[in-house]
């Protein structure tokens, strides 16, 4: 696996694999790998000639300066996860300079509203730092397909659009979410989560689970009295939000229409761990 630390390095490869007509697959991260990531990594290699993948904890898209300083960085086992699992044929690890020579700074996006939604009430600023970052490095690894979980739903509603909207040469696609054995979907951040917080945070998923099965049975406004009393009881856990939006608007709804398709969408703090999760509704 080719290890690229600098722009100027990746370029060269860049340019050397599309003379030789390869097709790229990208799976950008912020490094703490785990088994989500290799799912897109696994799904990268299926419908391309190669795996391109990178790891940058993109200090734009933090609003809380605590989150960023605390988020898992270990460069060097990812580095063996990436050439264990066998998917990858490249990873770019490029400096703060790589990315932003001008200074750590966001474009401002319009994202036709998506921003605006659940992730964007809470975290001010986040989807500009993403949308940057993603722009800038589809710029520099040029790939033809871009692989993104739908654990963060509505960053992957917005990578589209950002391409949409930039007019970028690349194809997107969303993986299913990938799930711990108790459920809970997996994250970089459950490294921060002791053995004790881990059994509780099952909670999140099966709120979900139960969500589903209320769908198109009971109320909305039901459905979000009985998420806030699963919460309410928990020592640990404190509900951030619950929301049910529509799957293409992300807008939250009030009433379940027949030709509509539904998301559940929920965050929750687990001790000082944000986890974020979301199913579709069937
Ligand atoms: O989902 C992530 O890990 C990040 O938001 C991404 C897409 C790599 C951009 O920094």
């Amino acid at each position: 696996m080719e290890i690229f630390r600098d722009q100027q390095s990746l370029r060269n490869y860049i340019e050397r694999q599309k003379e030789m007509g390869k097709k790229i697959g990208f799976a950008p991260t912020m490094g703490a790998l785990h088994l989500g990531h290799i799912s897109l990594y696994e799904a990268a290699e299926k419908e391309n000639d190669l795996v391109i993948s990178s790891i940058f904890v993109n200090p734009t898209q933090f609003n809380n300066p605590t989150d960023l300083e605390k988020y898992p960085r270990n460069i060097e086992k990812d580095i063996e996860i990436l050439k264990d699992c066998g998917f990858v044929d490249a990873v770019y690890i490029p400096e703060v300079s790589d990315i932003y020579p001008e200074g750590l700074s966001s474009q401002q996006y319009d994202f036709d509203g998506l921003e605006n939604e659940m992730e964007g009430k809470f975290r001010p600023g986040h989807f500009d730092g993403v949308g940057t970052v993603v722009e800038k490095l589809f710029r520099q690894v040029k790939p033809d397909n871009a692989y993104f979980g739908e654990k963060d739903y509505q960053q992957l509603a917005i990578i589209k659009k950002l391409v949409e909207k930039q007019n970028l040469p690349v194809h997107i696609h969303g993986v299913p979410i990938y799930r711990e054995k108790n459920g809970l979907a997996m994250s970089s951040r459950n490294e921060r989560l002791s053995p004790q917080q881990r059994e509780p945070a099952k909670l999140i998923h099966q709120t979900l689970v139960k969500v589903n099965d209320w769908f198109r049975i009971i109320t909305i406004p039901e459905i979000y009295r009985r998420v806030q009393e699963i919460f309410e009881d928990q020592k640990e856990m404190k509900l951030e939000y619950f929301e049910i939006a529509d799957e293409d608007t992300l807008k939250e709804t009030d009433f379940f229409y027949q030709d509509k398709k539904y998301r559940a969408f929920i965050v929750v703090f687990v001790g000082d761990v944000r986890l974020i999760d979301n199913m579709h509704l069937t």
